[in-house]
């Protein structure tokens, strides 16, 4: 065959090929208002970037019929592109092929390109649109994943990893996504579930649909597996292209500096926050008041809504902010809210991400239900996440910093560089009703008139400890600072903080509270 031939005859293998499951199985996924993996991918990189790799690689089962039926790219594309000029690796499973399931060879292809983003040290996205382990496969499919697995965790904390969930993922195909760091989903197309409908069906004998077992809000609203929620594909690629801009492409570096850019005007702080402390306010305000632009982009916002996570910048750098919610139970830290602040800080602390923490909380949440979740454990998580973290790490006091809360949001004890309060902060062991009730109880009692006892001793406990004083006088407070001065200080604080030298025993491995 002449060379012009021959260029003809690869250029009609790749239309094939690329062609996925055919045009039947590409109507029907058009019609469930999902893109092809092709036009995922390229959706989210730069223009003309995308390079594909193993577009002819062939299934090999060869049972139930599978010998005589021809699986384009083993249903999944793998390659690399870039993303505002930098590079990254990335992967979209074609449900048009077999459901998208995962076979020896589709899973070979995913772990080949997982071990390129380590070597390049690259993100690694994933788009996930799967049935799960291919049943046709047995063995096969099910040592696949645990291949992915394997290079999820090894690649944890050594580049970023992203999970994108655009169709069914079921079975396998959830847990991978479950070790990365960000996984997003999109109104109506994501599904992620261990069993299916009719498993739990047959099992159970219950009746449920797949949106109401594992859809996108199941998983951006109940159980917290997702951290951004999109109506659209398309929107949900430009929450992926804003949110690589926050976080640096590996653990070695760090995340890209922007020309900084002070607050929008109409955010203040002492605007923000109410004269009355019992009042509560919406602390995405004060963040807005603090960060760049007054641009926050907030992460798991509609899960554990008592505290708020997410990145923005101070003086163009990357900050990740930790803020306890007044607007949401109090701001009180429970399980859920526990979980998500500690990965966050986790994330955070391996990617060289400064913290800041904003706090107004009570405390932990007391109850049964809290108790029998685990708040202990998960409340742990806390504790540990922050004293871990060896990345500069600073706090401000807004309002109440009361109990297990003043400890576990970031303070001094657990290795914070930079404590700060504002004059309305009440660091104390409980709030003053509650402690004015316990170690004033026979004063009260033996009083003439107990409720003016009562108003009295709670008065003299505010005096005396929900102030940020006490906490000042004794160093614990580094500076009690006005709210107007928030901003400047923090610039200064983390640009002192940048060469921050900081280390942890040596060991193999801590032993967290998982
Ligand atoms: C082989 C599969 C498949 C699978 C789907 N297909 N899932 N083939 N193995 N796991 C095939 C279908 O046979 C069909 O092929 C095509 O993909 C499209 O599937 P449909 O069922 O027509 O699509 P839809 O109605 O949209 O339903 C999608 C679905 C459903 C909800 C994902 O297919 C489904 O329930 N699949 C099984 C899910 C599951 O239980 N997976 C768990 C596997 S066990 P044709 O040729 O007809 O087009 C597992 C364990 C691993 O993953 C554990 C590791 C920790």
């Amino acid at each position: 065959m002449s060379l012009k031939n021959n260029i003809l005859d690869l250029r009609k293998r790749k239309e094939k090929a690329q062609l996925g499951g055919g045009e039947k199985a590409i109507q029907k996924q058009v019609a469930m208002g999902k893109l092809t993996a092709r036009e995922r991918i390229l959706a989210i990189v730069d223009e003309d970037s995308f390079c594909e790799y193993d577009l002819f690689v062939e299934h090999q089962g060869r049972e139930f019929g599978m010998d005589k039926k021809v699986l384009q790219g083993d249903g999944v594309v793998i390659g690399t592109g870039t993303i505002y000029g930098e590079p990254i690796c990335i992967y979209a499973q074609d449900f048009t092929v077999a459901g998208g399931s995962l076979g020896l060879m589709h899973a070979r292809k995913i772990t080949k390109i997982m071990d390129h983003a380590l070597k390049l040290r690259v993100p690694l996205i994933g788009i996930n649109d799967s049935g799960g382990a291919r049943i046709q496969e047995g063995v096969d499919s099910l040592a696949g994943y645990g291949e992915i697995f394997f290079r999820n965790t090894l690649a944890s904390g050594v580049i970023p990893q992203l999970s994108v969930i655009l169709g069914p993922c079921a079975g396998g195909a959830v847990y991978s996504p479950a070790l990365t760091d960000f996984v997003f989903v999109v109104n109506n197309i994501s599904k992620m579930f261990i069993t299916g409908p009719g498993v739990i069906k047959s099992v159970l004998g219950e009746e449920i649909s797949m949106e109401e077992l594992g859809g996108a809000k199941v998983h951006s609203e109940i159980n917290g597996n997702a951290h951004f929620y999109a109506e659209t594909e398309n929107e949900c690629f430009e929450q992926i292209k804003k949110l690589v801009t926050f976080i640096p492409w590996s653990c070695d570096k760090k995340a890209k500096s922007f020309p900084a850019k002070p607050p929008k005007p109409e955010y203040k702080i002492e605007e923000v926050v109410p004269e009355d402390p019992t009042i509560p306010y919406d602390i995405r305000d004060c963040i807005k008041c603090i960060a760049d632009d007054s641009d926050f982009f907030e992460i798991q916002k509609d899960f554990a809504g008592n505290i708020v996570i997410g990145f923005g910048r101070i003086n163009g750098e990357t900050i990740g902010f930790v803020a306890n919610q007044p607007l949401v139970l109090a701001g009180v830290l429970d399980c859920d809210s526990s979980d998500k602040a500690a990965r966050f800080i986790r994330f955070c602390d391996a990617f060289n991400i400064p913290i800041l923490t904003l706090e107004d909380m009570p405390g932990y949440l007391p109850g049964v239900d809290q108790e029998h979740a685990g708040v202990i454990r998960h409340g742990a998580k806390v504790l540990y996440a922050y004293s871990e973290a060896t990345v500069p790490k600073i706090t401000v006091i807004i309002r109440k910093a009361y109990g297990g809360g003043y400890i576990a949001m970031n303070s001094r004890h657990l290795r914070a560089d930079f404590m700060y309060a504002l004059p309305t902060a009440e660091i104390a062991v409980m709030g003053p009703q509650g402690a004015a009730n316990i170690i004033f109880r026979k004063e009260i009692a033996g009083a003439e008139d107990p409720e003016a006892m009562r108003v009295e001793k709670v008065q003299e406990y505010k005096d005396k400890f929900a102030n940020p004083y006490v906490a000042a006088s004794k160093g614990y407070i580094d500076s009690v600072i006005e709210p107007e001065e928030i901003r400047k200080v923090l610039i200064h604080s983390f640009e002192v903080s940048k060469g921050k030298v900081a280390s942890m025993p040596k060991k193999k491995h801590g032993i967290p509270p998982f």
